[in-house]
Formats: C-alpha cells, structure tokens, sequence
C-alpha cells in the first residue's frame, strides 16, 4: 500500500466509522413489485428477508394491475406486510376521482395489523410533461384532494392512515414548488438510488420507507423501512 492509497484508507475507514450511528440504526428490508416482475415466489422473498411488500395495484383511472390480486394474496400467505399503490396522472382526473378508483381496487386500508397504508406514487411523467401540465399550485392541490379523499374513507383517528407519498427530492421541488404542506400528515416514501437518502422534500424530517435500488436479491425495487419491527407494526396498526 502506497502512501495515496493509505490515506484514502484512512478516510474511508472514517467515514465507515461516522457513518457506523446510522448503520446500526434499526431498519428493516422490503420490495415493491408490480406485474413487471411476473410471478413471484412469496415464500423465497420471506427466506431472503423481506418483511414489507407495496404492490402496483392502479393507475390514473383506467389501469389495474393485472397481477395484484395474486400478489397480494401471496403476500398474505406468507406473512408479509402488504399494501397497495396508485401511480399518479394528475393530468387526467382530479385526485378524489383516483383516489375513489384505488380505494375500489385495492388501495384500501384497515387497522388489521398487516396492511400498510395506500402509497401515491407522484413522479415524473412517463409520457409527456414532467409535471402534468400543472403548475405547483394546481399539483398540491390535486395531490390534497387524493390525500383527503383517501383519508375520509380510511381514516380511524385523526393523523393516521393517511396516504404514504412516494416521490423523489428532485421531482417534489420541480413540481410542487417544494411544498411542506403534508410533511405533518402524510408519511414519506423517497426515492434516491444511492448509498444514502439524501436531502428531503421540504417538511419531512425522516423518510418512513425509503427505496434504494431497483434490483436486489429479491424481485422488484428495494426498499427500507426506517424503524424496527415494532414501528412497522404500529405504521399497520395507524
Ligand atoms: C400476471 O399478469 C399477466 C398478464 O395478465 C399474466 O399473464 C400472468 O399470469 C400474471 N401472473 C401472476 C403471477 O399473477
Ligand atoms: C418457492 O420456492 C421454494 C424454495 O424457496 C420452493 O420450495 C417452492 O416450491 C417454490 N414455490 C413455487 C410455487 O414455485
């Protein structure tokens, strides 16, 4: 070992150590899956960790997945945390209309220690505009009426059960003008491939479940959930 390569040695040895707070800091793995990964083996996602799965089940207000139902009663059967998600076209219905249409589709919640709360998924536009067409104002407001309509229907006590939003820092400042309007109402799910979560969308001061990768050992992208075993619990619980 050189010189150069001994000091760059040492400065990743501190770093691992700074760093070694946040590793030790309970966390738990899962997925989230769509029909993209075809079938899947429930029991093998078990063996290989996995204790939380969100599943595709619509979009807009004309898509269903064709493989949630089978998914999520795999999930069940092998005793996984399950719940499902909504991919956003804010630019073709308002956002009670897709909240109603994921509500009837898989997307509900209830207080029965296994589902977790319905996740909007608010990114960037696979077919057009990044941002809908919307303006930041236009797009918080659509995403509020998803997240009232939703927790109308599900809502137990005030605060809880409210739709998980799924996003990325980046599309989040790009499209809501970086709103910290749901940060005390709406738990986060980030999106941030990289060895670490980075900055937030504004409001939040934690991520609930953060995902970090598009593949892994188990099919579909990974996720954390940043807590231990008895957060995810009460996460189902509301
Ligand atoms: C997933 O959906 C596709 C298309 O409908 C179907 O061919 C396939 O059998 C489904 N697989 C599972 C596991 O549900
Ligand atoms: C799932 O994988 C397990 C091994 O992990 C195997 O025993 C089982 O047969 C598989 N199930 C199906 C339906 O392929």
């Amino acid at each position: 070992m050189n010189f150069k390569s001994f000091s760059a040695f040492v400065l990743a040895a501190a770093s691992l150590v700074s760093a070694s707070p946040i590793e030790k800091r309970s966390s738990i793995p899962g997925i989230d899956v769509s029909n993209w990964q075809g079938s899947i083996n429930w029991s093998t996602v078990k063996a290989n960790g996995a204790q939380f799965v969100y599943i595709k089940a619509t979009e807009g207000t004309t898509y269903l997945d064709p493989n949630f139902s089978n998914n999520y009663v795999g999930a069940t059967n092998a005793g996984i945390y399950r719940g499902g998600y909504h991919f956003a076209h804010p630019d073709v219905s308002s956002g009670a209309t897709q909240a109603n249409y994921f509500l009837a589709h898989g997307g509900g919640w209830s207080s029965d220690g296994r589902t977790l709360p319905g996740a909007l998924d608010i990114e960037y536009n696979p077919s057009g505009a990044t941002c809908y067409g919307l303006s930041a104002s236009a797009m918080v407001s659509w995403i509020k009426d998803f997240s009232n309509t939703y927790y109308s229907k599900t809502g137990v006590y005030p605060g809880t059960s409210n739709d998980m939003i799924y996003t990325t820092t980046d599309w989040w400042q790009t499209c809501t003008g970086n709103s910290a309007s749901f940060a005390s109402t709406n738990p986060l799910w980030i999106a941030r491939y990289s060895s670490s979560v980075g900055t937030l969308p504004a409001g939040w001061s934690y991520e609930t479940f953060w995902q970090y990768a598009d593949s892994g050992t188990n099919p579909g992208d990974q996720d954390i959930f940043n807590g231990d075993a008895a957060g995810l619990k009460r996460l189902s619980l509301g």
